[in-house]
């Protein structure tokens, strides 16, 4: 009885699709984003779209981020500034970046005058980084595509007397919004994935070229192959999320790879580790 009940709701779910045209079933999802009483809204919004995520996942990320939806829902300023929410991943990722600027003759405290992070959501990443990491930094920017988390992360970190400066911009148009300048150090820590390989190169590529001492870098990692191995992007099946090579692509970006961490299937968090800390050449 449940499997022929199933079988009804997949087909009912088909036919919405087939009939209804992808931007009205987008003026719902939004719609249903902002019903909080309705506990499996994601759900919702992911089976109304799931024939542009099969389409276009990149175009399907993209809209669900622009518009604070599915997966952005806890990107909240309770939830997220502060160094007890940062997630362990990314204390594991400055403590590597210190190692590696030490080892090179660089004090992190005194010689990082500026950072730009790429997907910087409410800036709670770059806030710690102001007041913990790089304390000596006195430039600190950050683009992110969902213009909710901007907007709510740029009045928190005004009321905080921070220098952090955050904007709203896709990262595709990374070029354009960095122009001609330059940053010490340019972060993109869990955003990569939402890009597919030849367009999360080209973000890899100019990250490169506007850095002046370093890019740190953090993906999927692979839970078999060190990713530096893959051939191909591969997908993580739960949520359409892309797996890739992010050395191969500071390579064909004409960088160097100085240093990197792949630790499989280990499970920290609910993240996995891979990154990738690299230069232009
Ligand atoms: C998983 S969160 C990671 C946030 C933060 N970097 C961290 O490590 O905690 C991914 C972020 O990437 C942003 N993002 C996704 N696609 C983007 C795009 N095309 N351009 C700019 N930001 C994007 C999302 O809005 C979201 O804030």
């Amino acid at each position: 009885m449940r499997g022929a009940a199933g079988h009804y709701v997949a087909g009912a779910k088909r036919v919405l699709r087939t009939v209804v045209p992808l931007v009205v079933r987008q003026r719902l999802a939004r719609w249903l984003g902002r019903q909080a009483w309705l506990a499996p809204r994601h759900w919702w919004v992911t089976e109304l779209l799931r024939d542009l995520a099969e389409r276009d996942p990149d175009a399907y990320h993209r809209f669900l981020w622009a518009h604070h939806l599915g997966y952005a829902e806890t990107y909240e300023i309770p939830l997220r500034f502060g160094a007890a929410n940062i997630h362990q991943t990314r204390h594991l990722l400055f403590a590597d970046l210190h190692a590696h600027l030490w080892g090179r003759g660089v004090d992190p405290a005194r010689d990082i005058r500026s950072v730009f992070e790429v997907g910087c959501s409410m800036g709670y990443l770059l806030r710690y980084i102001e007041t913990d990491v790089f304390p000596g930094a006195e430039t600190l920017a950050g683009i992110d595509i969902d213009r909710y988390a901007i907007r709510s992360g740029s009045a928190w970190l005004r009321t905080q007397g921070s220098k952090v400066a955050i904007a709203a911009a896709d990262m595709a148009d990374l070029h354009a919004v960095l122009g001609e300048r330059r940053f010490d150090v340019i972060l993109c820590a869990g955003v990569l994935m939402y890009l597919q390989r030849a367009a999360a190169a080209d973000v890899v590529r100019v990250m490169l070229r506007h850095a002046g001492r370093v890019v740190a870098l953090a993906g999927l990692a692979h839970p078999e192959r060190d990713n530096g191995a893959l051939e191909d992007s591969d997908v993580r099946r739960r949520d359409g999320t892309f797996i890739h090579n992010l050395d191969a692509m500071v390579r064909q970006g004409g960088g160097r790879v100085l240093a990197r961490r792949w630790e499989g299937s280990r499970m920290v968090d609910g993240n996995t580790v891979y990154f990738v800390l690299a230069e232009a050449i």
